[in-house]
């Protein structure tokens, strides 16, 4: 293969060696089948396409300086998963089919794992689709999961800085009741927009208010929002934003280093009260918020006062991380260790 260099890879798809496939069929999955190709051959009126019958998973795999692949938090991609499933009509798969299918495009794709000094990471990419051939419009009867990976470096350019978001009135990615809560394609789709304004402008990401009342914080772009104030974490409390599972461990360990958390609707004003504040998600860890505009109200949250990330954003980055690359013990149980 060509070389890699992994100390400048962004977050983007290279090709690897092997995929894991497995079908669903005549109401039940098949077995795990390892595929070197890179496309899905597909009816074209299969489900996925025209009706969103889509889900995917995004986590993680580490090289550590003992040499040792960790991934990280397999489980909890899995349950959410299962929850995406019941939530767009699609056969689950059990957590244990979940967790071999995502061991074995690792192990399979093990020279494409980024050495530990280059501060990468190797991106797993699980994807569900329905693959029946159909027009009406309800669920399909036939399944194809497929385990990918890609090696990939900082999520953002910049890597762990504080850049500025773009709050949106004028899209909506989830309504309350809607499928915000499920990582289904459709969600990103309707995001496209905002974020392209929001890029376009100079921004990181867009960042998006409840939709029926346009009054409480809800996500930032594809990651969860937490500020910090007076020793306490604050994060949404939401029907319409994806559970991140960043978002739950960085609240465990907030919890652990002694501040208060609080998960709770956070009205678009307290942004002012913030002495810090970020956007979490598998992809970036922790992006800190440099600034948080409302052009449409003429307002601007300056939410990293010196322009640098946070001290407690930056502690809560470098212990999650660590965990990651098993620089410091596992103590809660998230990462399956492997040789
Ligand atoms: N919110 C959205 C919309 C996302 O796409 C993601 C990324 O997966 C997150 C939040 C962060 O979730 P996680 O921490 O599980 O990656
Ligand atoms: C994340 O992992 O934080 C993401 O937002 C994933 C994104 C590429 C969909």
């Amino acid at each position: 293969m060509k070389e890699i260099d992994w100390s400048n890879l962004s977050f983007a798809y290279i090709k690897t060696d092997y995929n894991v496939r497995i079908y669903y069929r005549n109401g039940q999955w098949g077995e795990q089948e390892i595929c070197s190709e890179e496309t899905i051959p597909m009816h074209m009126a299969a489900a996925c396409l025209h009706y969103g019958q889509e889900a995917f998973e995004g986590l993680k795999a580490f090289r550590g300086k003992d040499g040792k692949i960790r991934i990280f938090r397999l489980e909890e991609n899995a349950a959410r998963l299962q929850s995406t499933c019941r939530g767009i009509m699609m056969p689950e798969l059990s957590t244990e089919m979940f967790r071999e299918a995502v061991i074995k495009a690792v192990k399979l794709n093990e020279r494409f794992i980024p050495p530990y000094e280059s501060g990468a990471s190797l991106y797993i990419r699980p994807l569900l689709i329905g693959t029946t051939a159909q027009v009406g419009v309800k669920p399909a009867t036939e399944y194809l999961f497929v385990v990918f990976v890609t090696p990939v470096g900082p999520y953002f350019k910049g890597g762990f800085a504080a850049t500025p978001y773009l709050i949106t009135r004028k899209y909506d990615r989830s309504a309350p009741l809607g499928t915000g809560i499920y990582k289904v394609g459709g969600n990103y789709a309707a995001s496209l927009r905002a974020g392209h304004e929001a890029h376009s402008a100079g921004y990181s990401a867009e960042f998006y208010l409840d939709a029926k009342e346009k009054k409480y914080i809800d996500e930032c772009g594809a990651a969860n929002f937490f500020g910090i104030k007076n020793n306490t974490y604050v994060t949404p409390l939401s029907t319409s934003i994806l559970p991140s599972i960043t978002n739950k461990s960085l609240m465990q360990l907030a919890e652990d280093m002694g501040m208060k958390v609080e998960r709770r609707p956070i009205p678009e004003e307290e942004l002012s009260t913030f002495e810090e504040a970020g956007a979490c998600g598998t992809a970036a860890v922790i992006s800190p918020i440099l600034r948080i505009d409302d052009p449409e109200n003429n307002h601007s949250y300056i939410l990293a006062k010196d322009g640098k990330p946070g001290p407690i954003c930056t502690k809560l980055y470098n212990k999650l991380r660590a965990i990651q690359y098993g620089d410091e013990p596992d103590t809660y149980g998230w990462v399956t260790v492997f040789e």
